[in-house]
């Protein structure tokens, strides 16, 4: 079986005497065997820790999950920072956690029943791999944007019960937030554990609606009368 792994501005290809293997085995193979060299993350080697987080053939994986093929390339996570060969720095990912304020803020004493629970259960078992983060293509148009990473995090904690300042969450998602979001759904295709930032990005517009805010893209595109040859 042939890998061919994206390494700074060459494909490289590696021949792997093996079948039926993780790509995370096929690397450290590579590793073992052919090219000490070769950087990538890893760590539970069982898809809870979220670090193994690569793309293959264009779609992200985890490498500890991902049953490798003959001819697949692998290539680092994008829109993050090139470390070396598969390996990223995930600051920018989490730097949108910090600028969305992806946390509770104002802290309420209040007991949290199995039911409230339900409410970000599905959110509470992100891994923080940033799969999500590398398969958004607003990024490519607009760096500021918040993306879907941190804003299924705000709907988490839009939904807490703990969270005393609802409106704030709200307030902080409006610029380079959820109105930029194209709703492509890619974020919720690649996500390994079923959440779907796009379907939370939704309700944090629904949210939004109800405390007065509105799609800024909304007013600007001429009038129903102007589009349509017709004066109102
Ligand atoms: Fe932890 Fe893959 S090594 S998720």
């Amino acid at each position: 079986m042939v890998l061919k792994i994206k390494r700074i501005k060459e494909i490289k290809e590696y021949v792997i005497e093996k079948e039926n293997i993780t790509l995370l085995e096929a690397l450290n193979y590579i590793k073992e065997n052919t090219d000490p060299t070769l950087a990538f993350s890893w760590g539970c080697r069982s898809g809870v820790c979220g670090s193994c987080a690569v793309r293959v053939n264009e779609k992200e994986v985890l490498a500890c999950e991902y049953k490798v093929n003959h001819e697949d390339i692998a290539e680092p996570l994008k829109n993050m920072e090139s470390v070396k060969d598969l390996v990223v720095l995930h600051d920018a990912a989490l730097n949108k956690n910090k600028k969305a304020y992806a946390y509770i803020k104002s802290f309420k004493n209040d007991v949290v029943t199995e039911d409230d629970e339900k409410l970000n259960e599905v959110q509470s078992d992100c891994i923080l791999c940033s799969s999500c983060y590398s398969a958004c293509p607003v990024f490519s148009v607009n760096e500021e944007f918040l993306g879907p990473f941190a804003l299924t995090r705000v709907w988490k904690y839009t939904v807490d019960k703990r969270e005393g300042d609802t409106k704030s969450n709200i307030d902080a998602v409006q610029s380079n937030g959820v109105w930029d979001c194209t709703l492509c759904n890619e974020c919720t295709v690649v996500c390994p554990q079923g959440i779907s930032p796009k379907q939370d990005i939704e309700k944090l517009r629904a949210k939004s609606s109800q405390f007065g805010y509105m799609d800024p893209n909304f007013g600007s595109f001429g009038g129903f009368g102007n589009d349509f040859g017709l004066s109102f």
